[in-house]
């Protein structure tokens, strides 16, 4: 499963051009794309192997909430899946655990699948915490929650759109904890700074089921490199 996250990039003219484009590759890939984009991009994709989903939802169904967006609304667009608590949700916009939790909620109350996504920054990597960060994230992001309708991308926070990678093994040391508390049905990504140079060995790893992708996922040839070379 390979998620390419084109973050705040993309108009909907240019999100067609894209689609367009992969879907004369014949390739499976899975993309998050703006709000703006959903409509026309799922419309692009329909009858193809792509899938189009959504980078975020509001924890709340409907109602007074100037500038969210409802996971109904998402859904009834042609989205078939949400991110949600991506760390840059978290640390910019202040999202926690308790509001991501709410989140996936929504989107499974939806019928959109939630990417519950996790990751300890450079400070708390440093501080010997990754564990017990990253079993909080996933333990409270999926509260009440059968993991089995879940997916869960791991993303250290110090490996996004910076160019440092975790190692394979630093990777599959994450993966297999969260695979402890997930168990064998919930397909585990792993994202910050895949390219088509890395992606191949991190996905060799046993638990490592995907990618989810930013940077090179905003080009065609690097997301097909991605794709192609998993
Ligand atoms: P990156 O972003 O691939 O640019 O590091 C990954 C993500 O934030 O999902």
């Amino acid at each position: 499963m390979i998620i390419g996250n084109w973050k705040m990039h993309k108009t909907p003219m240019e999100a067609k051009a894209f689609i367009e484009e992969l879907i004369s590759h014949d390739v499976e890939a899975y993309l998050a794309v703006p709000y703006p984009s959903l409509l026309l991009a799922a419309d692009c994709a329909k009858n193809s192997k792509i899938s189009i989903g959504a980078q975020n939802l509001s924890e709340h169904a409907s109602g007074a909430y100037t500038g969210e967006v409802s996971g109904s609304m998402i859904r009834s667009c042609g989205a078939r899946f949400v991110l949600v608590g991506h760390s840059e949700r978290r640390f910019i916009y202040g999202e926690t655990d308790e509001v991501v939790n709410a989140k996936v909620k929504r989107a499974l109350a939806e019928e959109l699948t939630p990417v519950l996504c996790v990751g300890e920054s450079d400070a708390q990597r440093h501080a010997g915490k990754t564990v017990d960060v990253i079993r909080s994230q996933v333990e409270k992001g999926m509260e009440d929650l059968d993991p089995k309708h879940l997916v869960i991308a791991y993303e250290p926070v110090w490996a996004i759109g910076t160019g440092h990678t975790a190692t394979p093994e630093m990777a599959q040391e994450v993966h297999a904890l969260i695979r402890g508390l997930v168990g064998s049905s919930t397909p585990i990504l792993y994202g910050g700074s895949v390219k088509g140079s890395n992606a191949k060995e991190l996905l060799l790893q046993p638990d490592i089921d995907g990618a989810l992708v930013g940077g090179a996922s905003l080009k065609v040839n690097d997301f097909l490199s991605i794709i192609q070379g998993s």
